[in-house]
């Protein structure tokens, strides 16, 4: 099976297959998490704001103790952005290892390039009850989080949602370069412009909401999984559409983290090493793209480092 990980900058590497959390509800989320483990799941993705890095400690714990190895593990969470002051990276940093019981960290990123108000409130408001903004600008944040790498804390940094301007800003100013950029991409947003940027600057592309989440974001709309194009294709390979939408980012060497908490999808979205999709079948799916972001963020829209105001 080739392309199962994705080299990184670090002279490390992640599994190409990772497990997406967001919105994974109380309760079932320690569950999903284990069950993805005896599956053969390896790498995690979780953040602050989805509130479950203490659930997900539990699932990691119970089954390190069951003989699962931490070096076999990749675990990744994120910077939420009312910690981007410097003073708050290394102490955000430290309560999540806390919460997920763990003493270093695969790789931490950078939620959003913008800061929201500084504090433990995560969903500050001014007085006219918008977002609160924070004034802290990505590199000097990006500069506190390389000094985790140094403490050992973490193995890998990362950004998640920047714009090709902004990786750009921080391949120019930072010491340490960004080992991953975490996007929303899916058959309708297919970021081509962004990933060959990452290829040519060896960063390796993630992508979120790689199934357009389907029922989440009230996004029915821009989830491919209805997709006649794509249904036809899974027809073609005995796969099923969430399949094909999975193949194809890995096979462009992208990395997928679909979020499930049902078992059988779990193990659905982990069959996609046994099948390889045509060069014809990779050009369809590439030519559904729409730009359909499901994530716009548009409470930012006036923040200066809101980043989608630049093609992806
Ligand atoms: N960096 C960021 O800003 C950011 C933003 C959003 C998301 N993320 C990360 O990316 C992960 C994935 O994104 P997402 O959760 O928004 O969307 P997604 O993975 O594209 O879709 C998840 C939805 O699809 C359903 N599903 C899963 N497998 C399926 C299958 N084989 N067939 C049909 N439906 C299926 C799930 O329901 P069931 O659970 O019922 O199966 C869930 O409702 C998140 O969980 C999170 O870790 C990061």
């Amino acid at each position: 099976m080739a392309m199962l990980r994705a080299q990184l900058r670090t002279g490390g590497s992640m599994p190409l297959l990772g497990l997406g959390t967001w919105a994974a509800l109380e309760g079932e989320c320690c569950k999903a998490v284990k069950t993805a483990l005896d599956l053969g799941y390896r790498h995690i993705d979780t953040a602050e704001i989805y509130l479950n890095e203490r659930e997900i400690g539990q699932a990691l714990t119970e089954k390190m103790g069951e003989g699962v190895k931490r070096e076999d593990l990749f675990i990744v969470t994120k910077l939420f952005e009312t910690r981007h002051h410097p003073d708050d990276v290394l102490p955000a940093c430290q309560n999540s290892l806390q919460k997920l019981g763990l003493d270093y960290l695969d790789l931490y990123l950078m939620h959003w390039p913008y800061a929201s108000k500084r504090g433990d409130n995560l969903h500050p408001v001014d007085e006219n009850g918008q977002r609160a903004y924070g004034d802290t600008h990505y590199l000097d944040t990006w500069k506190a989080m390389e000094k985790l790498v140094d403490a050992g804390l973490v193995k890998a940094i990362g950004l998640s949602n920047f714009n090709i301007s902004q990786m750009e800003e921080i391949l120019t100013n930072g010491r340490i370069k960004p080992a991953v950029n975490q996007v929303e991409s899916h058959p309708y947003l297919t970021c081509n412009r962004l990933l060959k940027y990452c290829t040519e600057k060896g960063i390796v592309m993630t992508a979120y909401c790689p199934l357009g989440a389907p029922g989440v974001h009230g996004s029915d709309y821009t989830s491919a999984l209805n997709d006649p194009i794509i249904k036809t294709i899974g027809d073609k390979y005995g796969k099923s559409a969430a399949q094909v939408c999975l193949r194809w980012q890995v096979q462009r060497g992208v990395v997928v983290i679909p979020k499930s908490s049902n078992p059988s999808r779990l193990k659905e979205n982990s069959q996609i090493f046994d099948f390889e999709l045509s060069e014809e079948d990779m050009a369809a799916v590439n030519d559904l793209n729409r730009d359909a972001r499901i994530l716009k963020k548009e409470e930012y829209q006036r923040h200066p480092h809101w980043p989608f105001g630049e093609p992806f």
